[in-house]
């Protein structure tokens, strides 16, 4: 009988308990759940290791309301991990992001030299990155600086995750170096009985209670209650009809392109051109189907989870999961559809929960070895390199059986928001997001069809305007940006925005075009867009074409990859142009780019160092630094991914 325990939600800390030396704060700035499981984790291990010592995981958002407060309560801790995320254009989490500013900047600026004002404190930093971005774990080697800069003492070197490879690994290792110092540091306070102990991760589980189908849904209350609170963020978002989809690619192209636009009429949301808007999509139903078929039960079965306070294991405490995804009964169909993430490649944590309910002992074996560290190489073929989705990783071991409450808490992860760029302006659009989505496609490396789950869901959605009655709806919310179009309309602007990277410049169009109704006078703006061909996927050509006859757009200058005998990218089309790009750039004018963050935007990039390099007749460094002041400026502004 394998190990189980059911855990318990995180309490909310007091983060204004004494500490009397015995406490250790774990902070997290995480965006989709991984830094925070990881600081979790790490709680849960230490909690077993240092019986006597108060562990606890704190969110940066909730640790202080004010600046000032973080201070105050910094100056007070005495032992402090962070497991920090960088994500985009080497930006923080958002819940991150106000300390990240105060403590890297805003500390800085300020003029007043505090001295090392940290010097009690004992730290360690593990990030989470992706080394194919140009600005790799920025967030975590920033904030392990400061934290130096301020006084306070390193305790092992900054952990630097990559998620492009086995970021658990990464993790793992970076503990084993973490341990033998708090060893040193927090075994005063242990009981000599219990150093070290070996440590066996606890299995989160929830509860499951089985109701009758006549059952009031969950999903049925949900939906009258969510449009109507104040604000809405992912923990609120609003409910909206999709009222416009279509195709923006030609039938000549194998590729698929949707437009669509949500109806946020009367919901109270509002935003800004160059905003995202993050989308709770549904999973396509054959994965659900598969989904319910490997976990042995019928789609309309009727469940809720639970988190139940008694039953935390008293050795780790629980809290290794968060409270349940959905608090009311729902059918297993609406559970697996809206709730759980089936797609992601499975974590060797999940492995090993997987091998703990394999029936079969050669399966267990195998799966045990997966998740081990001996088996990195194999893991590193089996599930990174032949990307290999949580439910393909079910289905090759079938004598796995899995409760629905280990399912939920332990195995999938939690269905996180899309993002995407804006690609309309409340200008035009008041009561309209419009959004600019590329279908994603393809062959795994397994040979089977792999489908992006937003933007399947984005290409079978049933709009409005042809299905009145029943149109596809989802739960959605405005993320503000800094993207931003410059104050004074008659600042030059260059946009760079191949494919979908277009999409917030049509919003900025949309503006500008506005501002010219109302009688504006505009500063001149170049379009640099990119395409296959033109009679394949030259999205809102026609759009474009009345931009540029507006006067919205002074230039639209199209690249197009697969007409000639040679590939012609934007960054070409920049260095053809590229006197009179820094022209505008020089005149204070803006440069925006926005798309492929490992292709288009460094290549760009590169250009862009280039062409200040020719036109300003200096060396590298010089360019290098005159990019950088842009970049401080706000005049070179990147929203890419
Ligand atoms: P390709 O697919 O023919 O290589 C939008 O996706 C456009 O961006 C396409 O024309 C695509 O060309 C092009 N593209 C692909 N890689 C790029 C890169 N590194 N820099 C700029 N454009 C790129």
């Amino acid at each position: 009988q394998p190990k189980t325990t059911v855990v318990i939600p995180p309490k909310s800390v007091d983060l204004d308990e004494p500490d009397d030396g015995k406490r250790v704060t774990v902070f997290f700035g995480t965006q989709t759940g991984t830094a925070e499981g990881f600081a979790k984790a790490l709680v849960d291990e230490a909690k077993a290791r240092y019986s006597d010592v108060n562990f606890r995981t704190v969110d940066l958002d909730d640790y202080a309301a004010e600046d000032e407060i973080y201070e105050e309560k910094l100056k007070k801790e005495k032992l402090a991990i962070f497991c920090v995320a960088t994500y985009g254009d080497g930006e923080p989490t958002d819940n991150a992001a106000r300390f990240y500013k105060w403590f890297t900047e805003t500390l800085e600026t300020s003029g007043e030299d505090k001295g090392p004002w940290l010097s009690e404190l004992q730290f360690a930093v593990f990030g989470l990155g992706n080394r194919q971005y140009e600005h790799f774990n920025k967030v975590a080697k920033l904030v392990d600086e400061k934290l130096a800069l301020y006084g306070a003492n390193r305790l092992v070197d900054l952990g630097l995750g990559d998620d492009d490879q086995c970021i658990e690994d990464d993790f793992t290792a970076w503990k084993e170096g973490l341990w033998p110092t708090l060893d040193t540091i927090l075994n005063e306070f242990n009981e000599p009985t219990t150093p070290s102990a070996a440590y066996t991760a606890s299995i989160p589980e929830y509860r499951v209670e089985i109701h009758e189908p006549e059952t009031q849904l969950h999903q049925e209350t949900y939906n009258a209650k969510m449009n109507g609170v104040a604000h809405y963020d992912a923990h609120h978002p609003c409910k909206s009809m999709v009222a416009v989809r279509r195709e923006l690619h030609t039938s000549l192209s194998d590729r698929s392109c949707i437009h669509l636009e949500f109806d946020i009429a009367g919901t109270g949301v509002s935003y800004e051109a160059g905003d995202h808007v993050g989308v709770f999509a549904e999973n396509y139903i054959e994965y659900v189907e598969e989904a319910a078929r490997l976990l042995r039960q019928p789609l309309d079965l009727v469940f809720s989870l639970h988190t139940d306070d008694k039953l935390g294991d008293p050795l780790t405490g629980g809290g290794a999961s968060l409270p349940a995804p959905f608090s009311g009964p729902v059918t297993l169909e609406t559970a697996l559809t809206r709730y759980a993430d089936l797609l992601s490649p499975p974590k060797k944590s999940v492995l090993t929960i997987l091998a703990n309910y394999a029936e079969d002992k050669d399966e267990q074996d195998r799966l045990k070895h997966l998740a081990s560290l001996v088996g990195k190489e194999e893991y590193n073929q089996y599930v990174v390199k032949d990307q290999r989705t949580l439910l393909e990783v079910m289905s090759d071991f079938p004598s796995v059986k899995l409760p629905l409450g280990v399912f939920f808490a332990g195995v999938a992860p939690r269905l996180q928001p899309r993002f995407y760029s804006i690609s309309s302006s409340p200008k035009v659009a008041p009561t309209r997001i419009h959004v600019t989505c590329a279908l994603v496609l393809g062959a795994s490396a397994t040979g089977k069809v792999y489908r992006g789950v937003c933007s399947t869901w984005m290409k079978s959605a049933s709009p409005a305007e042809e299905n009145p009655e029943t149109p596809t709806w989802a739960p959605i919310f405005v993320r503000t940006s800094n993207f931003r179009l410059p104050a004074d309309p008659k600042t030059p602007v260059v946009m760079v925005g191949p494919g979908t990277g277009l999409a917030p410049f049509r919003g900025f169009l949309q503006e500008r075009a506005a501002l010219l109704d109302m009688g504006q006078v505009l500063g001149p703006a170049m379009l640099f867009f990119g395409c296959r061909t033109r009679k394949q996927d030259y999205i809102y050509e026609e759009e474009l074409a009345d931009f540029v006859r507006k006067g919205a757009v002074s230039e639209l200058i199209v690249a197009f990859s697969r007409e000639g005998q040679n590939k012609e990218y934007v960054q070409h089309k920049l260095t053809e142009q590229a006197s009179t790009v820094w022209t505008h750039l020089k005149n204070g004018g803006y440069l925006y780019v926005c798309g492929d963050a490992k292709g288009m935007a460094k290549d760009v990039h590169r250009t862009l160092h280039t062409i200040i390099q020719e036109q300003e007749s200096v060396e590298s460094s010089k360019a290098e630094a005159i990019v950088k002041q842009m970049q401080l400026d706000g005049r070179y502004q990147r929203d890419v991914w």
